[in-house]
């Protein structure tokens, strides 16, 4: 039996950073606000040299070199985001061009803050289907280029960022291992559109738009959706939350990741937060964090890891895997 296995992990975030205190310069908003209904302190905003495929293709470059592979070993590249290049051609395509990559294909996937959960499960059935061999699966976005600065309902929540993993095939047939991707869980309902979406597009308005969002809307799903995802994908990987070594939430505020592992009892001490530091990333949060858990030595070789993301759309998913 074929599974796809973590190689490497990378990330890549922007030089500059916007700290709250910043924030509330430019709108009536305060540090206390913003750290008692989010968690988030500061986020990483892209300087005019900076865009998704730039930090794209450094968190690839950082993941690669973590699994001591280069472009060539690669056959697929698939870029979670929301915010790309350009309309067209996929800003997946551009990152190969960068990583200097002629051969295997490469496409954009867009789930919103779902984007990287969803690339992971799509990326792990093109292995098990015998289409690639070895996958480079990216999260990138530069959501700062899609918010409305003068709306402090949004402004404060998001930061721009890339992370990456590479997924290789793993022969398990009789090595006893258990390892790889173990489980996957992915929904949508596009019933909820107008509670978080962005007011511009190539068909509609010609424009790109600004991001606008129902805040206490999303808050009110998040929570009972995460759980159906995270209790499937434990099913079908035949886990319980309290097999468990690390739950890799989507990065969007700290009281839905507390709200979501306390639901699930799941250990606060099982918990990987990164969202003080970078705020939310969108499809960028789950790499980030992950990338963050295995450099300061937290995940290691064999843990059981549980990621989860909801977000625009609604989109809602979740992915069991042994490191
Ligand atoms: N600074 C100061 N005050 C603010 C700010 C701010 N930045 N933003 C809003 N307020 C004010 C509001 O105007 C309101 O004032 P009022 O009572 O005078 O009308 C008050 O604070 C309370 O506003 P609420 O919206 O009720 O605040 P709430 O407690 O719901 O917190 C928040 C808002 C943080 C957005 C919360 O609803 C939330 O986190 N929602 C989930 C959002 C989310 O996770 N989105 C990402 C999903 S992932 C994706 O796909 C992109």
């Amino acid at each position: 039996m074929i599974r796809s296995q973590v190689r490497g992990v990378g990330s890549a975030l922007p030089r500059r950073v916007l700290t709250n205190a910043e924030l509330s310069q430019m709108v009536d908003t305060s540090d206390e606000w913003i750290v008692q209904r989010t968690g988030i302190r500061q986020r990483h905003i892209a300087s005019d040299d900076e865009t998704t495929a730039s930090l794209g293709e450094a968190a690839a470059r950082a993941a690669l070199a973590n699994a001591g592979l280069t472009p060539a070993d690669i056959d697929l590249i698939v870029l979670a985001t929301s915010t790309p290049n350009n309309t067209f051609p996929a800003t997946a395509v551009e990152i190969q061009n960068r990583l200097g990559m002629h051969h295997g294909f490469a496409f954009d996937l867009q789930a919103v803050c779902s984007g990287f959960v969803y690339a992971v499960s799509v990326a792990d059935l093109h292995i098990r289907g015998g289409m690639a061999k070895r996958v480079l699966v990216i999260g990138a976005e530069t959501f700062s280029r899609i918010l409305d600065w003068s709306d402090r309902t949004t402004c404060v929540l998001f930061g721009d960022g890339a992370g990456a993993i590479v997924l290789e095939a793993v022969e398990m047939h009789g090595t006893g291992a258990d390892t790889g991707i173990l489980s996957s869980a992915l929904r949508s309902d596009g019933a909820h559109k107008d509670k978080l979406y962005v007011d511009g597009g190539p068909s509609t308005t010609g424009t790109v738009g600004h991001l606008r969002m129902e805040g206490k809307e999303v808050f009110k799903h998040a929570v009972g959706m995460i759980t159906d995802v995270v209790t499937s994908a434990l099913a079908a990987g035949g886990a319980t939350a309290d097999d468990l070594d690390w739950f890799v939430p989507h990065q969007a505020n700290l009281r839905i990741i507390d709200a979501s592992a306390k639901k699930m009892g799941i250990a606060p001490s099982k918990v990987v937060a990164t969202v003080s530091d970078h705020g939310n990333t969108s499809a960028a949060s789950v790499p980030l964090a992950l990338s963050v858990a295995v450099a300061d030595g937290r995940i290691k070789k064999g843990d059981l890891v549980l990621l989860e993301a909801m977000g625009g759309g609604f989109t809602w998913g979740a992915v069991l895997l042994r490191w």
